[in-house]
Formats: structure tokens, C-alpha cells, sequence
């Protein structure tokens, strides 16, 4: 088992950048999931990455840095991504640019471009700042299942493969950044939705945003690693406006129903003998995506045979949610 550092302790965190420096992994808090990471510069210590997460090579790294002079480093900043780092950065906004050499091809996939996100967690901003080096930190999950938000979500799952994680408590966001490509500056591309909506993006912008390319099979993608089946937990899942049991569901028992938010008393009272939770108990999206992997991780040791869960109104943070529940619904290839 990996040993659970204190994201409080400067000494923790003066460890934990020193074996990155020498190349090695180690699993850090950021506002949005927990990431493993590694010295983005350096491929030996990045090839660790997809070996302990099993994950392919044709899946891009984001790589965080400290602030827009750190990632003028790493790739060309166009003027746009100025304006945008200027408003969200340090935040959960991910942007796609022309890499520079120092980033090696294997955090890219061979790609030209880097993703590149200054974090606002103070433990990552830390130990970036300590390390000086821009580290790639995909989320500390096995590749495909729910990203971690608390450091105990990566010790059950990742914890064998670790030395170390710096706890800094539960995720802010619970959900990963919105990526967006500025690759063609004359059409700003959302490849993944986040706690950043394309609304707020195009009104910082006064331009409008192209949407993702519809989820599709997994073949050429915008965003190699876009996957149509990921984030799932082993509990086969179904999706739905108003999950409910009815008199013809078969094992009420062995069902459970996720909602986002509180069921009222009269929906909760029809549920008889069928296990229901929610993700926050206000109407509020933002609690319920902040609270949503950890539950869906916390229902997916419970033996159930399936999960209902929740689709939210397609807007704002409801638009990522839906992202990831409809990905992690999808039957295994
Ligand atoms: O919130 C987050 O973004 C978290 C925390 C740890 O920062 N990280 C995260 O990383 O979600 P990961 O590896 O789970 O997702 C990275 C995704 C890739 O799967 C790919 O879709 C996209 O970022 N990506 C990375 N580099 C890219 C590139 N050069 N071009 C297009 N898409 C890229
Ligand atoms: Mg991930």
C-alpha cells in the first residue's frame, strides 16, 4: 500500500517533489480529481504513468503547469489562450496549443499539441512550484474506471502500484477540467465538457465555440482518449430522466437508484425495498457533481446488479455531468 502523505506538511510536499525530480510517480490532489504524476520532461518517469493506470499509448497526458509563463515553455500561447488563462487559470480549463520539443511525444501520443491546465489546488501549485518542472498528471485511476476525488479513492485502487499520495482532502469540483482546443484559432473546440461551461467560454471569447464531434465508436478522435466507454464502475449502469423501480422491475433489491439531488418524500415513498441515494441533498448541480464519482464508487462495492442513475438538464455543469454518466453507462466492447 502506498504511504498517504499530508498535503499540510511543507515537508510532505518537499518529499514528494524530490522523487519527482528524480523521476518518479507520485499521486497529488488537484481541484478537480486526484492525478498521478510525473516530470513532464522527462519520458522514463512518464512511460510509468500508462504503466500503472494500463493505459494505451495513444492516450494523451495534460501536463500542469504554474501559470501561462510556465506553459509558454511547453508550447506557442496563442493570443486567445492569453485572454482565456487571464480569466480561468489557475482552474479547471485544460487548453490544447502547438507543443514545443521540451514536452517529449509520448506525453502527446505523438501528437504536435500539448494539453496544458495551471491547477488552483495549493498542495499541486506546491509542489510544481517546488519542483519548478511541469508535470503530467493524468487522473490516479486505473484506466476506464471512475476518476479518484479523495486520496483514498487512489489508495483502493492504485494503492498497490504507488509509494506515495498527498491527501489534500476531497476534490472541489469532483469532475475533470473542460479541454479545449485552440489549435485552430479561428474555431475554439470543446473536446470535453467540464466545471467550465462553453457558454462561460464564449462569452470570455465573443466567439463561438464548436461542440465535440458526437460520441461515436472508438476510432479517430479530436481527443485521442475521448473513449466511448470510461469513468465506469464494474456495476453495470443505466441512465435516466426520473430513475424509479416499477411493480415489473425484477431483484428490486439488488437495484439501485442514484439521483443527483434529494428525491422529494412522495418519490421516495413509491421506491419500496429498493436502495436510493443522492449526490447532494440541495438542488444543486455543482454539489452533486462534486459528490458524484465517490458515490458511484461507494454504491459499485455494494453488490448490486445494476444502477439507475440520474441524467441531469442538459446545462451548465449538467452538460459534464451527463458527459460522464453516459460514458460510464456504456456496455464493455
Ligand atoms: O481535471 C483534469 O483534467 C485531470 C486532473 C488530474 O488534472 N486530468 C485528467 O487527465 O482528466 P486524463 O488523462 O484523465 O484526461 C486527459 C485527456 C485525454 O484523454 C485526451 O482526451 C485529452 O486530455 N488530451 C490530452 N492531450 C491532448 C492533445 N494533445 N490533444 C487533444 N486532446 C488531448
Ligand atoms: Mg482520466
Amino acid at each position: 500500500m502506498a504511504k498517504i502523505l499530508s498535503g499540510d506538511c511543507e515537508q510532505s510536499l518537499d518529499h514528494a517533489a524530490q522523487l519527482l525530480c528524480r523521476g518518479g510517480i507520485v499521486a497529488l490532489p488537484t481541484e478537480t480529481v486526484y492525478g498521478l504524476a510525473a516530470d513532464a520532461t522527462n519520458s522514463s518517469a512518464v512511460a510509468q504513468i500508462f504503466e500503472i493506470k494500463g493505459r494505451p499509448l495513444i492516450d494523451p497526458l495534460i501536463v500542469h503547469v504554474l501559470n501561462c509563463e510556465h506553459a509558454s515553455t511547453i508550447a506557442h500561447i496563442t493570443d486567445t489562450a492569453i485572454k482565456l488563462t487571464e480569466i480561468f487559470w489557475p482552474g479547471p480549463l485544460t487548453l490544447v496549443l502547438p507543443k514545443k520539443p521540451a514536452i517529449p511525444h509520448l506525453v502527446t501520443a505523438g501528437k504536435d499539441s500539448v494539453a496544458l491546465r495551471s491547477p488552483s489546488h495549493p498542495v499541486m501549485r506546491r509542489v510544481i512550484e517546488i519542483t519548478g518542472l511541469p508535470l503530467a498528471a493524468p487522473s490516479a485511476n486505473p484506466f476506464g474506471y471512475i476518476s479518484p476525488t479523495t486520496a483514498d479513492h487512489v489508495q483502493d485502487s492504485l494503492g498497490s502500484k504507488l509509494q506515495f499520495i498527498v491527501n489534500g482532502g476531497p476534490c472541489e469540483y469532483g469532475l475533470e477540467s473542460t479541454i479545449l482546443s485552440l489549435l485552430d484559432p479561428q474555431k475554439p473546440s470543446l473536446l470535453r465538457p467540464g466545471p467550465i461551461s462553453k457558454v462561460e467560454l464564449e462569452n470570455a471569447l465573443c466567439q463561438t465555440i464548436v461542440l465535440p464531434i458526437p460520441i461515436q465508436k472508438d476510432t479517430a478522435q479530436e481527443a485521442p482518449g475521448m473513449l466511448l466507454r470510461h469513468y465506469s464502475p464494474h456495476t453495470s449502469l443505466q441512465l435516466s430522466p426520473h430513475p424509479h423501480v416499477s411493480h415489473t422491475t425484477k431483484n428490486k433489491n439488488k437495484t439501485a437508484l442514484l439521483y443527483l439531488t434529494k428525491p422529494s418524500d412522495a418519490i421516495l415513498a413509491e421506491q419500496e425495498n429498493t436502495s436510493v441515494f443522492w449526490c447532494s441533498e440541495t438542488p444543486d448541480l455543482h454539489q452533486s457533481a462534486r459528490h458524484l464519482f465517490a458515490l458511484l464508487r461507494l454504491i459499485d462495492m455494494m453488490q448490486f446488479n445494476i444502477i439507475i442513475a440520474e441524467l441531469a438538464p442538459e446545462k451548465g455543469i449538467g452538460i459534464a455531468i451527463n458527459d460522464r454518466l453516459k460514458r460510464a453507462a456504456q456496455p464493455k466492447a
